[in-house]
């Protein structure tokens, strides 16, 4: 069957075809195969894959070791929902060995579970109510942080809760700050921190592209937190094992209290994890606290499995070495070709990540990417899926490199890249 009569039975029995709001493509795909950096459809087309699920995929699609460490489990224990496994045991080791402010972890099924449980702790741990995140930063799906991501520019500034039906005393409790604004974070941190419970950020803030932290930004986080008392909560749920085995928290050598990890720990199968401080980790109720924590597959031995394949196929550094060498080539090649064809484009970045934005000048916050050609954007990503590159064709999404890509892959990424900006420059003057 085709893509088209596939989706029409999707759309028929499924609202939009799609299992979650952030899959809706302009042009219906059903996938049918997936391996190494490449991605097939129903109707038998090949994609060079650089959507990687949103960035969980680093090591490659279908990797060989990740799928014997799950066929190997399927001989063992599966789901007892009591008590705790080896495999278990072992990935919460991982997790302490690796990322530096961990000293203890828990196993959970998605990073929503991982920033919903941190911003609990951190209320019951300080008896305060409120939350700060920053505009452009996505935490998944909850009440409590579903607010000012990819907000319209006359809802800067103010609530813009991404969803109806949000409790308003959740959206009225969080308190929205722009990113790498020291002023507006000593201002509201010095009038209100004793209301405070957590401050919440991606330490990049990826889920707009790549938007970099400044190191002074992060290190006044940092203090302001312990001066008022409050929980820092790094949610590294993209950057952490992508970025690094210890996150990106390692590299810029500022630690937060609690952390939130999903995604790449696992190669794409549905493992994800809380970890932190000892004192406050033990306030959950598996430890006898009365902080309620629970779900009925955490820890499922299939994706912990996954995720200790994944850990040890990225310990000897070479997977890093790789995709971020590569990720240097994609972003540095695309800037050449923007910058030959006198194009307006910034291609940012950090590792194994790439985001083409089509203007110029800084960008260190949400609002500076207002100035974004979103249409060209869009239409960039689209004339790069017609030819066989898939970068999800919506504007501000990052890219994601994986250990399967080759030089070769990128060589074409860039020859294909040139043509679809040469046709649009053709046929719709864009530049
Ligand atoms: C930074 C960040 N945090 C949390 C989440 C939620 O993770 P999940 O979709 O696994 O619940 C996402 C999902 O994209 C994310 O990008």
């Amino acid at each position: 069957m085709s893509n088209a009569s596939l989706f029409q039975r999707a759309t028929a029995v499924t609202p939009g075809g799609v299992n979650s709001g952030a899959r809706a493509l302009p042009d219906p795909m059903v996938w049918q195969r997936a391996e190494g950096a490449y991605l097939y459809d129903a109707d038998g087309r090949r994609y060079l894959d650089y959507h990687a699920a949103y960035g969980p995929i680093i090591l490659g699609h279908n990797h060989p070791a990740v799928n014997a460490a799950v066929a190997d489990t399927l001989k063992g224990v599966d789901l007892t929902g009591a008590g705790t496994t080896e495999l278990e045991i072992r990935l919460a080791e991982k997790v302490v060995e690796h990322v530096p402010s961990a000293e203890m972890a828990l196993i959970l099924g998605s990073g929503a579970q991982a920033t919903y449980l941190a911003q609990r702790l951190a209320r019951a741990v300080t008896g305060r109510v409120k939350l700060v995140k920053f505009q452009g930063c996505f935490h998944g799906g909850h009440d409590y942080l579903l607010l000012n991501i990819i907000s319209a520019p006359e809802k800067i500034g103010a609530k813009d809760p991404a969803s109806a039906g949000m409790l308003p005393e959740a959206v009225e409790n969080t308190i929205v700050l722009p990113f790498n604004d020291i002023e507006a974070l000593e201002l509201t941190v010095s009038a209100r921190g004793h209301e405070i419970a957590a401050i919440i950020l991606e330490p990049i803030p990826h889920n707009i592209g790549c938007v970099l932290p400044r190191i002074d930004f992060v290190q006044t986080l940092r203090r302001l937190c312990d001066e008022h008392g409050i929980i820092l909560v790094f949610d590294e749920v993209i950057t952490g094992f992508r970025h690094g085995l210890g996150g990106y928290q390692e590299t810029l050598g500022v630690l937060p209290d609690l952390t939130a990890l999903a995604k790449a720990i696992a190669n794409g199968y549905p493992c994800a994890a809380l970890a932190g401080r000892e004192d406050l980790m033990l306030r959950v109720s598996s430890a006898g606290g009365d902080v309620f924590f629970g779900g009925t597959t955490n820890g499922h031995p299939v994706a912990t499995a996954a995720a200790l394949a994944t850990i040890a196929a990225l310990e000897d550094g070479s997977v890093h070495e790789r995709i971020f060498r590569l990720g240097e080539r994609a972003r540095s090649g695309l800037q050449e070709i923007a910058n030959r064809l006198d194009i307006s484009m910034t291609v940012a970045g950090y590792g194994s990540v790439f985001a083409p934005y089509f203007m110029s000048g800084a960008i260190t916050r949400y609002a500076d990417l207002l100035r974004n050609n979103t249409e060209a954007d869009t239409r960039f990503r689209r004339e790069m899926v017609k030819r066989g590159i898939f970068m999800l064709p919506l504007a501000l999404k990052r890219s994601h490199i994986s250990a399967a890509h080759s030089d070769a892959d990128i060589d074409r990424t860039l020859e294909v890249a040139e043509d679809a900006l040469k046709l649009m420059i053709r046929d719709h003057g864009f530049r």
